[in-house]
C-alpha cells in the first residue's frame, strides 16, 4: 500500500497585458508535480499580448477582454468577473496587467487577488519604478507580491525579493535584475498563500 497523496491544487486565473514572462514563471511552477496550483484561464485585455501565445503553448485556455470594446469600466470588470466564475477560480494573479481595477472587481475577490510590482513597496508605487529608484539614489530595489486593494500598490505585502543597485546601473539593467527575482517570487507567493485559501469543491 502507500503512494503519495496528490497535493490539492488551487485554481488560478492569471491576468496579463503584455509579454507574460511572469506568467511563464507561473506556468513553469505549475508543471512541477507538488506545486499546489494550476492555471485554469489566462485573461488579457490586449488581443496580441505575447503572454497569450505562452498560454496556448501549454494548452491553457485564454480569453481576451478588451477594455476598448467595453462601454464602461464596470462592464469590463463584470466580463472578467463572469470568466472567473465560469472557471471556478480560487486565486487571481495579476502579472503585468496594466489596468487599474475598481471595487467592482476587487471587492468580491478581496484576499484572493494578488499583484506583482517591480519595487520594494511602499517605495515607488505606480510606473517607472526603476528610473525613480535610480534617480533617488537608492542602494537596493526589488519586487513585491501584494494583495490587491482599491489603493494602487497598497495592499498587504505577501513577500519581497531585493537586489543591489550597482553604481553604473541603467533602468534596463536594473529592470532585468529585478525581473529575475520576480520570476522566483511569484511562484513562491502562490505556494505560500495556497495553503491559506479555503479549498474549492
Ligand atoms: C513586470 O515587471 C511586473 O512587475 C510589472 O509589469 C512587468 C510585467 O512583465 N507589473 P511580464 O509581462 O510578466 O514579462
Amino acid at each position: 500500500m502507500g503512494g503519495v497523496t496528490p497535493v490539492h491544487k488551487i485554481s488560478l486565473a492569471v491576468l496579463i497585458s503584455g509579454r507574460g514572462s511572469n506568467l511563464q514563471s507561473i506556468i513553469d511552477a505549475c508543471r512541477i508535480d507538488n506545486f499546489p496550483a494550476e492555471i485554469k484561464i489566462v485573461i488579457s485585455n490586449i488581443e496580441d499580448a505575447y503572454g497569450l501565445v505562452r498560454a496556448q503553448n501549454f494548452n491553457i485556455p485564454i480569453r481576451v477582454v478588451s477594455h476598448k470594446g467595453c462601454s464602461s469600466k464596470a462592464e469590463f470588470e463584470q466580463r472578467i468577473l463572469s470568466i472567473l466564475d465560469e472557471f471556478k477560480i480560487d486565486l487571481v494573479c495579476l502579472a503585468g496587467f496594466m489596468r487599474i481595477l475598481s471595487p467592482t472587481l476587487i471587492a468580491p475577490w478581496e484576499g484572493r487577488i494578488i499583484n506583482i510590482h517591480p519595487s520594494l513597496l511602499p517605495k515607488h508605487k505606480g510606473l517607472h519604478t526603476h528610473e525613480r529608484a535610480l534617480e533617488d539614489g537608492d542602494t537596493e530595489s526589488g519586487c513585491t507580491i501584494h494583495y490587491v486593494t482599491s489603493g494602487v500598490d497598497e495592499g498587504d505585502i505577501i513577500l519581497q525579493k531585493s537586489v543591489a543597485i550597482l553604481p553604473d546601473d541603467t533602468p534596463d539593467a536594473l529592470a532585468a535584475r529585478v525581473l529575475e527575482q520576480e520570476h522566483i517570487a511569484y511562484p513562491e507567493a502562490i505556494r505560500l498563500i495556497a495553503s491559506t485559501l479555503p479549498k474549492s469543491t
